[in-house]
């Protein structure tokens, strides 16, 4: 895939109406609806401030959740999860789709720009259609949760026609939604056959680190993969076998591996399915002449909880009644030893379940070890990232990606639909 996109900056803007594709997926309290975390709608604001100072009129749009677009596909999914049909109402399903409102979003982003943000009724129907006819430079209109629309998960072309429609003629899109370039939806893909297609700012930034990073990484690259699973990072683990020079494995997935070399792991998580998968990995990794490294000790505990009572034991030395929730203190320093003289650092997954102070310590220290080297360090996927912001090292890491799965997928080198559809430089 090629990563050299165009930017906002090789299009001519003024005067023009712009369809930004942004990412404002953010999460929500779940009682009162207001936003806990803002970041993603602050990620947008250099390009939206771009665009308006180079006399454009904005019209923003993203999805928000998860919304059942149709009053039956929102009954076909309650009887999934259990309930009577005669019971669910069409007024249970517009309540649904009302908590996914953009309405905190358009609020919000007016603060932050300083200016007021119009929120339209709707995504492409009458009410977005007025208000975008009407809107002039320097003006901020974002449309209802594109996912309101049926069109958009299926890649409609009618509803990719009906948003580029609304910038009139001589209109742009432009995306800076990264968190969802994995996603060929009509927002984020489709419309780039009707619009000439370009990137905002975010994009850019994350193709150029993480693309940089994969295509031509400054040397050695290190690649630290934890979390849960195994079959969730398998992609990104082949991705990184034919370009990583040290892969590092810690988090759930380790104890797999510990078993599948024989090691007992107690009531640790285990995917008994991927134990040869592992082995055949360690194999190839060896093959290759890539360091692969695995914990040497672990921290376990009785219970997977906060208060579970917790020691130190050797890898695959775990006893029956306990399991592993973080990595111990000599992993903990082979591991910061090799990113010491890294040239770029990818960490993708916690390396315990840090949530859980008393299991946090793995994944801190990883932070912390990232936080002193001199190397290119890059935070993808949603936890990883969640890890260094909660555990305070947010700023000093050379990137954190806004993508969850966008950024996982980039880096099993997938070809991504929202970048694919942009224009070549
Ligand atoms: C994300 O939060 O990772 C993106 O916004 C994509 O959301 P989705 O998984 O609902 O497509």
């Amino acid at each position: 895939m090629n990563y050299n996109k165009k930017t906002v900056k090789d299009v001519d803007v003024k005067g023009k109406k712009v369809l930004l594709r942004c990412d404002f997926n953010v999460p929500q309290d779940k009682n009162t609806g207001a936003i806990t975390d803002d970041k993603r709608i602050r990620a947008a604001l250099p390009t939206i401030q771009y665009l308006l100072d180079n006399g454009a009129a904005v019209i923003a749009c993203s999805h928000l959740g998860k919304p059942v677009a149709t009053f039956d596909s929102y009954v076909k999914k309650q009887v999934e999860k259990g309930k009577d049909p005669a019971t669910v109402t069409e007024e249970s399903w517009k309540k649904s789709l009302k908590k996914l409102s953009l309405a905190p979003v358009a609020e919000r982003l007016g603060e932050l720009l300083g200016k007021p943000v119009t929120l339209a009724a709707d995504v492409i129907g009458p009410d977005a259609q007025a208000k975008a006819a009407a809107l002039k430079p320097g003006e901020v209109l974002l449309l209802e949760n594109t996912r309101f629309e049926k069109g958009e998960t299926k890649n409609d072309p009618a509803m990719a026609k009906a948003l580029a429609d609304l910038t009139g003629e001589g209109g742009i899109y432009v995306s800076d939604a990264f968190g969802a370039v994995h996603r060929a939806h009509a927002s984020t893909a489709g419309v780039a056959d009707y619009l000439p297609a370009v990137s905002g700012f975010l994009i850019q930034k994350e193709l150029e680190i993480i693309g940089g990073a994969l295509a031509n990484p400054k040397r050695p690259l290190v690649a630290i993969l934890g979390g849960a699973k195994v079959s969730s990072k398998i992609g990104v683990i082949n991705n990184l076998l034919e370009i990583a020079d040290t892969i590092i494995i810690g988090g759930g997935m380790s104890y797999t591996f510990s078993a599948a070399a024989g090691g007992k792991i107690g009531d640790s998580l285990l995917e008994a399915d991927w134990e040869d998968y592992a082995n055949e990995m360690v194999k190839k990794a060896a093959d290759k002449g890539i360091k692969l490294l695995l914990p040497v000790d672990t921290v376990i505990g009785d219970a997977f909880a906060a208060d579970a009572n917790s020691k130190i034991v050797a890898a695959g030395e775990i006893p029956d009644g306990w399991q592993g929730l973080d990595i111990g203190p000599e992993t903990i320093k082979l591991y910061s030893d090799a990113v010491k003289d890294a040239g770029t650092v990818i960490w993708n997954g916690p390396m315990g379940v840090f949530e859980f102070p008393a299991f946090a310590k793995g994944t801190e220290a990883i932070a912390e070890a990232l936080s002193k080297t001199d190397a290119i360090t890059i935070i993808g996927g949603g936890d990883s990232a969640a890890a260094v912001q909660q555990l305070g090292f947010a700023d000093k890491m050379t990137h954190i990606s806004t993508g969850g799965g966008a950024s996982l997928e980039f880096m099993e080198g997938k070809v991504l639909p929202g970048v694919a559809c942009l224009l070549d430089k």
